[in-house]
């Protein structure tokens, strides 16, 4: 074993344990009812199935933030060209990649020194926004600073950016159509939520976790929860990922399965909801012996969004826990202090 690099280092509580719960693993839902025939709402062929499914979502995110879908219509090829990409990125020489590394006021990019609450993670990514250009609003505050979001396509491999393009139209598609049953599972109509991507600041991160030779000391990505919206994630074979089960706080090994995507609620929806819907701690392992690869759509809304309780659920028993939260200021305060003091509680972007 190499000498070890003490900023990658967990304390000993925060240390993967040696002993893997995978007994009882997150819901697993099948996506195969929800037909999608119209733009403005989802319509089903079958109410009576998509009763059940709105269900089940619903009982899946209260009690565990996380969930794994199959059948969710996106096209395995499309999936598979962008994860081919992704490989062919990260195997390119440092030089190469740093050619796109972001930087200080451009937060999109390759990035090779990512830290979660002070402690480096295990991996390099590379980050881009869905919809291109961002919408940035015009700030009315002098003192505000305005980050570019500006996304950094490498030279090679050629074909990364179509890769990346195509397949972050029919992962958004899913997100779209999941939280159309998200909001039908808080008795909101299914077209609440729409209005507020218009002008989304949703990215796709590419995530390379490479084998760590000190994989109990290490975290490939350190405890966090995610502060958008709602999460889909598509991880490959190797497994690592782990979320905090509510019930009792242990972590629990969430089992790859071929084809399937990971969707976790964020704290966006966490505040709609007024915590009906809670954003939920998860971390990934790393291991010794193979790299792993893993792509997170994160669905954010527009930068001047206002996030708030959504005042159909809230009443005088259920008063809003939430002051409104503008997206734009709690992102950029979020990353100034990333760069500034990197101690910030949820590092994700
Ligand atoms: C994330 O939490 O953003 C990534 C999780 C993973 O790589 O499995
Ligand atoms: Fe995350």
């Amino acid at each position: 074993m190499g000498e070890v690099d003490p900023s990658f280092v967990q304390a000993p509580e925060h240390r993967p344990k040696s002993s893997i719960i995978v007994a009882e693993g997150i819901p697993l839902i099948d996506l195969t009812q929800i037909k999608y025939q119209d733009q403005d709402t989802l319509l089903v062929s079958d109410p009576v199935a998509i009763q059940g499914l709105v269900q089940e979502i619903g009982s899946a995110c209260k009690n565990w933030g996380f969930f794994q879908v199959i059948n969710h219509g996106v096209p395995l090829d499309k999936r598979q060209r962008i994860q081919d990409a992704a490989s062919k990125f990260f195997s390119m020489s440092l030089e190469e990649k740093l050619k796109v590394r972001r930087d200080e006021l451009n937060v999109l990019g390759y990035f090779e020194a990512e830290h979660t609450k002070n402690v480096k993670d295990w991996k390099e990514i590379y980050d881009f926004n869905v919809q291109e250009p961002t919408f940035i609003p015009p700030s009315s505050d002098e003192n505000s600073i305005q980050f570019q979001w500006d996304n950094r396509w490498p030279q090679n491999p050629p074909e990364f950016r179509e890769a990346c393009r195509d397949y972050a139209e029919e992962v958004e598609k899913l997100a779209y159509k999941l939280m159309e049953i998200i909001a039908l599972s808080l008795g909101l109509a299914p077209n609440k939520f729409r209005d507020f991507f218009k002008h989304n600041t949703s990215n796709i991160r590419l995530n390379h976790y490479p084998a760590c030779p000190y994989p109990h000391l290490a975290l490939g990505l350190g405890r966090h929860k995610d502060t958008g919206v709602l999460t889909v994630l598509a991880q490959d074979d190797v497994g690592g990922l782990e979320v905090r089960r509510k019930s009792d706080g242990e972590w629990i090994r969430v089992k790859p399965i071929y084809n399937s995507f990971i969707i976790n609620v964020g704290d966006m929806l966490q505040v709609w909801s007024n915590d009906a819907y809670e954003s939920v701690e998860h971390r990934v392992m790393v291991n010794s012996e193979k790299d792993r690869f893993s792509i997170p759509f994160f669905l954010k809304p527009a930068l001047y969004t206002d996030v708030k309780p959504l005042e159909e659920l809230i009443d005088e028993k259920n008063p809003p826990k939430y002051k409104p939260i503008n997206w734009g200021k709690f992102r950029a305060t979020r990353l100034l202090s990333n760069f500034v003091k990197s101690n910030v509680e949820n590092l994700q972007i």
